[in-house]
């Protein structure tokens, strides 16, 4: 070897130890602009030496011949595949066959790994050199497909230490990580290309390219998990956790979260805890490979037709399943939104059976392209709720039909109207309509509303279609008497029922805000409402303006809140709960002087302020009957300027607002003795 010669392979050995150190050991030595630097040293090396690149360099990783094909290769040891047990039962038949098979093991050790979703592949290494890549096919033949799997970057083209058989080939996971599988789609859909089903579609599509400069682009990885054949010069260990451990020190990437555990006990909680895992891991799983650690028994337990009876797949349940979309149906909510929700075949998905799953509205329907009749993908991944994913197009037929928002509630048959600019199409029928009255009951009900315990759905519904109740307050017209008459309701249920209406008369303002189910107006923003107001009197009468100084609330907020109180059949309602007895704890605040200049006042405070806090500044003004709020506009009546005033006080003088000083405040107060 010449020096040139010498240094290029002393870059490439240098190299490939860095590879190893990243993507194996998970323990970068240097920076990544340090590795690119050296790997374009021997770029530059290469293109002015070219007699001296061979097809191991780490520079050929990217193949630049497109393939006009694949060449069929036959696996010099068949590709098994794997049985699957798809319950704690099954796993445990399997583990007490094994107790019976061998009974020289007083317990078992088994390898337990994720059971990656992606592409079984065998690497073939000859005098430790990667020669060929294939893909499993049909168990006996498969796919070369070198030219691709040379671009995997974690894939050692050469192994590295010492000790390698002639022959060793290693079996393993091809994959994407969800990463990378997230960033590939989203760059298939910018080129307008169509967008891969899931991490393994992608990862089956990338090996399969003819040209291996796209699947450079797509970083695959891989993990090993087995080995085909070995020549003889190398003695296998006993164990197969010491067989992937010691290929680990060859270059070859290995899982970490491979354990090995004792029994089926282990098998369970190894189970468990990657279950809890799963969402976090970076890559896609699909179960776990549990496998007999004891290679020496391998031989006498042997194969099945498929798969070998020393190892097993436990498969995690479903979270992609394809079932019929019945019918797409309309669900009136509280404030009259249209929502379409699927009505699907039952099927099991994630642990759990689905029959509904809701498609949001028409434009999401749209954009799924999702037809009735179809045959769609639900996913339901750890407690999500289960969403209709797209539909499976090469099952679609000609007898599918598409869904259009009806022009007319489905319940009350007012007319719909979609709302200028947003997604949802809204029931003008109001509290007309009986979906909505239901929904607008349910909530008055709940648990963070009035709290009426034993006034479930079913009742409700039966006190609507009868007619009885119409609006909340005529729940507390309701008696033992007529609740009795009801179906299926004993007296002394009609009497609880009662009761507990009786009870929720004694409540918080806050309470009474939240229950009377203004749009948009949540738990949280009726106690800060409460909070403010302090009285149920001065909120009915509030204007946006002075609504958007309460906390969190925003311009469509006070405009929902505004709008609510002028409604007169709302007006109604609110006069019929007071009148039936509603009432709360009136809070502890100083009278009201009416005479006051800042009784019914809109007032800034900005600027630091010398005597106490803004808060409390706030506070007094709030018990004078002003209205504080943080900006200032045409409407601000007054703004009191403390030390440091900047831009509200800009404002306020080009607008022409009262400038007040601190001592000002305090002598219109009354307060200023000094
Ligand atoms: S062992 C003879 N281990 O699952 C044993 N397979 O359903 C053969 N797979 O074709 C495979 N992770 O593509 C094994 N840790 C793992 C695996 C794994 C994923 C795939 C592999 C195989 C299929 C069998």
């Amino acid at each position: 070897m010449n020096s040139i010669e010498q240094q290029i392979q002393a870059l490439r050995d240098e190299i490939a130890q860095h590879n190893y150190a990243y993507y194996v050991l998970d323990d970068p030595q240097i920076s990544d602009p340090q590795y690119d630097a050296l790997y374009h040293q021997l770029v530059e090396l290469e293109k002015a030496n070219p007699q001296y690149i061979t097809p191991d360099s780490p520079t050929q990783r990217v193949g630049d011949q497109p393939l006009a094909g694949f060449k069929s290769v036959k696996h010099a040891v068949p590709m098994f595949s794997l049985d699957n047990a798809f319950s704690q039962d099954d796993l445990g038949n399997f583990h007490k066959r094994l107790h019976e098979r061998l009974p020289s093991l007083s317990e078992i050790e088994y390898a337990a790994e994720p059971k990656m979703d992606g592409l079984a592949i065998n690497l073939r290494y000859e005098h430790g050199k990667l020669i060929q890549a294939t893909t499993r096919g049909d168990g006996t033949t498969g796919e070369d497909v070198t030219h691709n799997v040379r671009t995997i970057q974690s894939i050692p083209l050469c192994l590295i230490g010492r000790g390698w058989p002639e022959v060793l080939e290693v079996r393993g996971e091809v994959f994407m990580s969800k990463q990378t599988f997230e960033q590939l789609n989203q760059k298939q859909l910018e080129k307008g290309d169509k967008a891969f089903a899931n991490p393994r579609n992608a990862a089956a599509g990338t090996l399969r390219q003819l040209d291996p400069k796209i699947s450079a682009q797509r970083h695959l990885s891989f993990y090993l998990y087995g080995w085909g054949e070995i020549s003889s010069d190398w003695p296998l260990p006993q164990k197969y956790s010491e067989v992937i451990q010691q290929l680990r020190t060859w270059g070859l990437p290995t899982n970490p979260d491979a354990e090995v555990v004792v029994g089926d006990q282990g098998m369970q909680r190894y189970y468990d805890k990657l279950q809890a895992k799963r969402v976090d891991l970076p890559y896609e799983i699909d179960g776990i490979v549990y496998k007999l650690n004891a290679i020496d028994h391998y031989h006498e337990l042997g194969f099945t037709a498929k798969a070998p009876r020393w190892a097993i797949a436990r498969k995690f349940p479903a979270e992609e399943v394809w079932t019929e979309l019945l019918d797409i149906e309309i669900q009136v909510g509280r404030t009259g939104a249209l929502t379409p929700v699927a009505r699907l075949q039952p099927v099991a998905v994630g642990g759990v059976t689905v029959s509904n799953a809701t498609l949001h509205n028409q434009d999401e329907i749209i954009r799924k392209d999702v037809r009735i009749g179809d045959t769609v993908i639900v996913r339901r991944a750890g407690d999500v709720i289960p969403e209709v994913v797209g539909p499976v197009l090469s099952k679609r037929t000609e007898h599918v039909r598409c869904f259009a928002m009806p022009s007319h509630c489905p319940v009350c048959h007012s007319e719909v109207i979609k709302e200028h600019d947003k997604a949802v199409y809204r029931c003008s029928g109001g509290l007309f309509c009986p979906a909505q009255r239901k929904r607008a009951l349910q909530h008055f009900v709940s648990r963070k509303a009035l709290d009426i315990q034993g006034l479930g759905d079913k009742l409700i519904e039966q006190l609507i279609d009868v007619g009885w109740v119409k609006h909340p307050d005529d729940l507390f017209k309701l008696t033992v008497e007529r609740l009795s008459q009801l179906e299926r309701m004993a007296e002394k249920s009609a009497q609880n029922v009662v009761d507990a209406i009786q009870n929720a008369k004694e409540t918080t303002l806050a309470r009474f805000i939240y229950c009377l189910g203004i749009p948009e107006v949540g738990e949280v923003t009726a106690k800060n409402l409460a909070n403010h107001f302090q009285s149920f009197e001065k909120l009915m009468q509030a204007h946006a303006e002075q609504l958007i100084a309460v906390k969190d609330v925003g311009e469509i907020v006070a405009e929902n809140i505004e709008t609510f109180f002028k409604q007169a059949h709302n007006l109604e309602v609110i006069e019929g709960l007071l009148q039936a007895g509603i009432h709360w704890p009136v809070p502890q605040v100083a009278a009201v002087s009416a005479d006051s200049p800042f009784t019914g006042k809109v007032v800034v405070l900005t600027g630091s302020l010398q005597q106490g806090s803004r808060t409390q500044a706030k506070q007094k003004l709030e018990a004078l009957g002003a209205t504080v709020t943080g900006s200032v506009s045409a409407k601000t009546d007054f703004v009191i300027a403390g030390e440091k005033a900047g831009s509200k006080l800009t404002k306020a003088q080009a607008l022409g607002v009262t400038v007040l000083t601190e001592q000002d405040w305090l002598t219109m107060m009354g307060e200023n003795n000094g």
